[in-house]
């Protein structure tokens, strides 16, 4: 079941690696462990996040479209799926699936999710993959069975372009793959935006701090946390919400044996979320060869579900 278990050796050396490097930053893969899983979960539900339910809201009204390119028989496979909750929709609305493949990092909070799945979706076949999808994945033994990959919640929007057109080509390379639905946010304006990554409840910023007491607790470190703070940005050029941890102070920090040097005002980029024209998307995925069956935007085209073919 398990394709790459997440050790905390590889969390250290990526963060000694992305902290001695200039400027500073990590991978967002490492805001999820089982706590930041949750604090994402609940990130979905804050009034600001207009992601989440516009996305839910175009699944919900367009299923009828969504369900025209799903082949009978066929295998769901969802990228970073998180706590499936939208997945639920295309589980309850498409008959014709035989199984569901949920792939993501957390392990934890996967086996969890699938043990729930497995409940409720007593007669589909639920067989959850730990693993990277920065990486080729391998995927179990379908028998043939026609693969339909689900990557919603604009976790592709996280890649920097040419990793996200190396991803988009790897999951065409995929054997047997018929269809994939992808989630991306649409550029809006920059108060909405930065509002939705800088919450009035503060858990985005939790979101963005446990990762430094991940480091704390798996990567050997000190960080204070009080001498850092969370911090959203709309970076224009690169058309994308940047999330960063501020130093407060110069201070240094121990992590693996090794210390790290701030400046008052130093940041570690920890995330980046780019926002895409429903044009960029369409020439992405017919680069990474990819047809393109409709892309479905609710009606004030904050959200697109691309879906491609
Ligand atoms: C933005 S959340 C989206 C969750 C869910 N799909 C949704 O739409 O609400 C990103 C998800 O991808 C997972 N993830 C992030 N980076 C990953 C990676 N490199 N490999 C596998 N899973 C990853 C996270 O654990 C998390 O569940």
């Amino acid at each position: 079941m398990t394709d790459t278990t997440i050790e905390a050796r590889d969390l250290a050396e990526a963060a000694l690696a992305g902290l001695t490097a200039q400027p500073k930053g990590l991978s967002p893969k490492w805001f999820y462990d089982a706590h930041g899983s949750d604090l994402f979960e609940r990130i979905t539900q804050l009034p600001e996040y207009y992601p989440a339910r516009t996305e839910r809201a175009i699944l919900e009204t367009r299923l009828d479209e969504i369900a025209a390119e799903v082949p009978d028989g066929a295998v769901l496979v969802e990228l970073g799926s998180g706590a499936s909750v939208k997945t639920r929709l295309l589980l309850d609305g498409l008959p014709q699936l035989a199984g569901y493949v949920p792939i993501d990092i957390s392990e934890a909070f996967l086996l969890q999710t699938a043990s729930r799945l497995r409940a409720d979706y007593p007669d589909l076949a639920i067989t959850p993959v730990v693993a990277d999808f920065m990486a080729p994945i391998t995927l179990p033994d379908f028998g043939g069975r026609p693969v339909v990959g689900f990557f919603p919640g604009s976790t592709l929007g996280n890649l920097d372009r040419r990793g996200a057109m190396e991803l988009l080509a790897r999951l065409r390379a995929w054997p047997d793959h018929a269809a994939l639905i992808l989630g991306l946010d649409l550029v809006k304006p920059v108060e909405v935006l930065e509002a939705a990554y800088d919450d009035a409840q503060g858990v985005t910023a939790a979101f963005n701090l446990n990762l430094l007491t991940r480091l704390n607790r798996e990567a050997g470190a000190d960080f204070d946390l009080s001498a850092f703070r969370h911090k959203a940005v709309w970076n224009d050029e690169a058309q994308r919400v940047e999330m960063h941890l501020e130093s407060l102070r110069a201070q240094r920090v121990r992590i693996a044996g090794e210390t790290i040097n701030f400046t008052a005002g130093e940041t570690i980029h920890t995330e980046n979320s780019h926002k895409f024209s429903p044009e960029t998307l369409s020439m992405m995925a017919a680069r990474a060869g990819w047809g393109i069956a409709g892309i479905l935007t609710d009606p004030d085209e904050l959200f697109a579900v691309a879906m491609l073919k």
